[in-house]
């Protein structure tokens, strides 16, 4: 087996190598963390640039076993935000100079949401005179859907593949139409055809996830060529089907710590591309995004979904900053990024430079 040493001077990694940097301690550890954070300032430099998220609804019509919003939920308050209250978060983005937008909701099919999502587009493009980047987080949709909304102005799509293991997979969710992993692969073809950015990414500290399978999941967004990624500790809800399998979990520290593990290796892989330090990671360490702006992540998400619908949003347990209004996350986020080395960039799409140079080629 190689030294973690030998294989960060290596220029690709085998899935050995994989696993031998996802299992380093000590030095080691710190010195792949090291070497993530020098490639990250070498390719991409320290900026870091903002998405303003909105979670538009709770509704979904998928039941996965691990989501706090999944449809055989019935305690929670299902919400839609209503096109006035939309307008004023796209207001609040341009507002505040975030350049970007993410428009996030439970995945539904039905051809009156396909249309919201459309109009919504329009507006933003319209307040914004084609200004703000538009990210869109819907889930899986038929390829005529997702061709209306990049006409319709977005141009940058997340959907995670969750793992990249089938069997996986499969214990993580029903087994039915709805819930089919190559369905889900599948549209990830789809949207890199139609001209989308794609982002794709992972849960991280699942039960039954071997090391192996996370060294999987990188090659997986190696191979399928992303241009973006956002992956985050799995975190236990209570009110879920996943949550009996608890006491096979590893502890919640040690699936942070992989995952900042996981973003500093992907980084390695792929220079070029966006990383987000995603909230999930605040939700175990208070200085969570920090840390991972720190091993190679470059993109922040501030929440800017109206405060009153944060509460029905809860995917798992302790999400950060669900009683903060935006205006109030906003200072406290910029002087988190500052302690971690890095600088907000107002103003812009921020694009992966992966994706300028996937289309030159
Ligand atoms: N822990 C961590 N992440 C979760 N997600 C859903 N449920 C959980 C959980 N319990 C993530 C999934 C999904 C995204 C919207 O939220 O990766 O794609
Ligand atoms: Fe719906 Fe996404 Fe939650 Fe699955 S993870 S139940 S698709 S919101
Ligand atoms: Fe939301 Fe600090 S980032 S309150």
């Amino acid at each position: 087996m190689l030294t973690v040493k030998t294989i960060l001077a290596k220029k690709s990694f085998s899935k050995e190598n994989l696993v031998t940097l996802l299992k380093s301690s000590g030095n080691d550890r710190l010195e792949l963390f090291k070497a993530a954070a020098a490639i990250k300032q070498k390719k991409i430099g320290n900026h870091v640039f903002l998405r303003g998220l909105i979670e538009y609804s709770n509704i979904c019509d998928k039941n996965c076993f691990y989501c706090g919003i999944r449809k055989d939920i019935r305690n929670i308050n299902r919400y839609k935000i209503t096109q006035d209250e939309i307008k004023r978060a796209f207001e609040y983005v341009l507002k505040n100079n975030f350049g970007s937008l993410v428009l996030q909701s439970g995945e539904i099919s039905h051809p009156q949401f396909t249309k919201t999502i459309t109009i919504f587009l329009e507006i933003a493009k319209n307040i914004s005179d084609g200004k703000l980047g538009i990210t869109l987080s819907c889930g899986e949709q038929s390829e005529s859907t997702y061709k209306q909304w990049f006409n319709a102005g977005a141009h940058r799509y997340l959907l995670r593949i969750e793992t990249s293991s089938p069997e996986l997979y499969k214990k993580l969710h029903p087994t039915d139409d709805k819930h089919n992993f190559f369905k889900r692969k599948q549209s990830l073809y789809l949207l890199k055809n139609l001209g989308y950015q794609v982002g794709t990414g992972v849960m991280i500290g699942l039960p039954w996830q071997s090391t192996t399978d996370l060294a999987n999941d990188l090659l997986f967004m190696k191979d399928l060529d992303i241009d973006m990624c956002g992956m985050g500790p799995y975190i236990e809800h209570v009110d879920t089907p996943l949550f009996k399998h608890k006491d096979i979990l590893i502890p919640l520290k040690e699936r942070f710590d992989l995952t900042l593990k996981m973003i500093a290796i992907l980084r390695l892989m792929m220079p070029d591309i966006n990383i987000a330090a995603t909230t999930a990671m605040q939700a175990i360490d208070k200085q969570g995004r920090e840390k991972a702006l720190m091993v190679g992540a470059n993109i922040l998400m501030p929440n800017v979904t109206p405060r009153k619908y944060r509460e029905d949003y809860f995917l798992y347990e302790n999400k950060p900053c669900y009683d903060e209004n935006p205006d109030d996350c906003l200072p406290c986020l910029e002087a988190r990024v500052v302690a971690s080395g890095n600088k907000i960039i107002f103003g812009e799409w921020g694009d992966s430079k992966h994706f300028a140079k996937r289309h030159q080629a």
